[in-house]
């Protein structure tokens, strides 16, 4: 019997051989938001992994909304040709590949995480002033200025013409980052969004920016290509956004048009995370349930006995693997041969011909 991990699965008009993905991973290693070499030789390694889809890491759709200035980019033309040689040698492997659509909101301009200096990046040092909903700071970050309606309705824009560079730059998927406490989430959650307009106040004005910006990529994107969308099911903390309220927007993502729904948590307001095994699966599993739209789970996720009982256990539909990935870049062909699956029955865990000997034993 093929284990569920190994099964294929299929959104709009895209088959995913497996259900192991690659989680999206920031390497703060561009240069004007250009994947350069770096990103070739990490996205690129991983393709010979065996993954059923592999997320690159969190791009932003306009300068200002990069987490650091090193963060990758899709706002230009130079970008997108950047972005074709990564993704034509991935596709050369077998394997399909989406991006991760991001602006930081109140979160942008930091140090890079192993610079000398942390925090947030002063203008003199190629650093700029974050926006957000309302003008309260991340802990630790400068203060943001809020948003003004004008420059709100320019973001599903923003977004749209990202996700139309996407396309010409050969990705198969968009998701759409509306987690970790950058822009989407801040509006999303009542401790960093006080807005008084319509778009704060009950959850309904709170989702209004992250449905427009999936209304708005949904238009340019094609109808067969699938459309995910990451949230944070949970601030972790009083006052903050609840796992019912995100089933709710769970549900609203679906119906404009999100096809699957991958669910981490937390990342807007420093919490008390209850961090463990597969700490995040029952978020997960909520959203699925009360949703009814096909989820991912992740979060220490790390074996394949681990993952084959996620999916097994109905938690969740895809596994998403980021830090184990790290560690063991070929994860989905390891776990094929822990769990028996045989070299003959492996097009769902495709072995790149110069590696198939180590299939064997
Ligand atoms: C180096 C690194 C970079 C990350 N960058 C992103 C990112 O760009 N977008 C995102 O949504 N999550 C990002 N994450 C979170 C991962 O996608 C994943 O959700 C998290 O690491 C938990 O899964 P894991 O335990 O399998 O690593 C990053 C994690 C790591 C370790």
């Amino acid at each position: 019997m093929t284990p569920h991990l190994f099964e294929p699965l299929t959104l709009r008009g895209a088959t995913f051989a497996n259900r192991i993905w690659l989680a999206p991973m920031c390497q703060y290693s561009a240069v004007d938001g250009v994947p350069g070499d770096w990103h070739l030789v990490h996205l690129g390694g991983l393709a010979s992994g065996g993954f059923g889809l592999m997320l690159a890491e969190a791009t932003a759709v306009v300068p200002e909304g990069r987490i650091t200035p090193q963060d990758v980019g899709l706002w230009d033309d130079v970008q997108v040709d950047a972005w074709r040689r990564i993704t034509d040698f991935v596709h050369e492997r077998g394997t399909p590949i989406g991006v991760q659509l991001a602006h930081a909101g109140r979160k942008a301009a930091t140090y890079r995480p192993w610079s000398p200096t942390q925090g947030s990046v002063p203008v003199d040092d190629g650093g700029w002033v974050s926006v957000a909903p309302s003008a309260v700071a991340f802990p630790g970050l400068a203060a943001p200025t809020e948003l003004t309606r004008e420059q709100i309705a320019r973001v599903p824009g923003d977004f749209a013409a990202a996700a139309a560079r996407a396309l010409r730059a050969g990705f198969d998927v968009v998701e759409i980052h509306a987690a970790h406490g950058y822009l989407l989430h801040q509006f999303l959650s009542p401790l960093s969004n006080l807005r008084t307009d319509g778009y704060g106040g009950p959850l309904e004005n709170r989702a209004r920016l992250l449905l427009e910006v999936v209304d708005a990529v949904r238009a340019v994107w094609p109808d067969d290509r699938p459309l995910l969308t990451r949230i944070s099911a949970t601030d972790w903390t009083d006052g903050g956004l609840t796992v019912a309220e995100s089933t709710r927007v769970a549900a609203d993502l679906a119906a404009h048009g999100v096809d699957l729904v991958d669910v981490s948590t937390g990342g807007n307001v420093p919490a008390p995370i209850a961090f463990g095994p597969g700490y995040q699966v029952p978020a997960a599993r909520a959203v699925r349930t009360g949703a009814r739209v096909p989820v991912s789970a992740v979060g220490l996720i790390t074996s394949a006995e681990q993952a084959e009982q996620i999916l097994a256990a109905g938690d969740a539909d895809v596994v998403m693997m980021g830090r184990a990935a790290l560690r063991d870049p070929r994860w989905p062909l390891r776990a094929a041969h822990d769990l028996g699956l045989p070299v003959a029955t492996s097009g769902s865990a495709p072995w790149q011909p110069q590696y198939v000997r180590g299939a064997w034993h």
